[in-house]
């Protein structure tokens, strides 16, 4: 593959709509974009990893030059075995910064030919969390405008089954 090749990693547990906003920015910023997600996440998630492909694919059909896929180990190894040249992460406020520095140098000091690229999404996503959706999803509330209508109704179908 020609050009270069971005990773845009994450749990997606759920993908939110911050998320697609990144996605939609990345894919204008780099020749291909692959969105991987953690399959052996330490927490325990709430959609397996095949939900969470299911959600990606959807969300992103049609999407000409993002693909999906998913990854164990270091995220720096999965990298390197895919050619890549970029990860992409996302920054919503100050307090995303130092963790995300962290994992960006840490990254750096495993695998120094891997640049990481913070792109910051639409402020009127710059509130969303995977973490929030779920609270208020589990609490009755309603998630319309912050997820992807796909996630609305796995949201549904998982946390209150019919
Ligand atoms: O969406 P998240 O949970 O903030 O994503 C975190 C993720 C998946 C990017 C991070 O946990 C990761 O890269 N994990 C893979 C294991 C790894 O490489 N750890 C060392 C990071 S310095």
């Amino acid at each position: 593959m020609s050009g270069i090749l971005a990773i845009y990693p994450g749990s997606f547990d759920p993908l939110t709509n911050g998320h697609l906003d990144l996605i939609e920015r990345g894919r204008q910023l780099f020749d291909h974009l692959v969105v991987a997600i953690l399959t052996n996440l330490e927490k325990d998630p709430l959609f397996t990893t095949e939900e969470r492909v299911t959600m990606l694919r959807e969300a992103t059909a049609g999407m000409g030059n993002v693909s999906i896929d998913t990854f164990t180990g270091l995220l720096v190894d999965y990298a390197t075995q895919k050619k890549a040249r970029v990860i992409m992460r996302g920054v919503r406020a100050f307090s995303d910064y130092e963790y995300e520095l962290q994992m960006a140098l840490m990254n750096r000091k495993l695998q120094p030919h891997l640049e990481t690229v913070f792109l910051m999404p639409a402020e009127s996503y710059s509130y969303i969390s995977s973490r929030l959706v779920k609270e208020i999803f589990r609490h009755g509330g309603s998630v319309k405008g912050l997820v992807p209508p796909v996630v609305e109704e796995m949201l549904q179908q998982k946390v209150f089954p019919s």
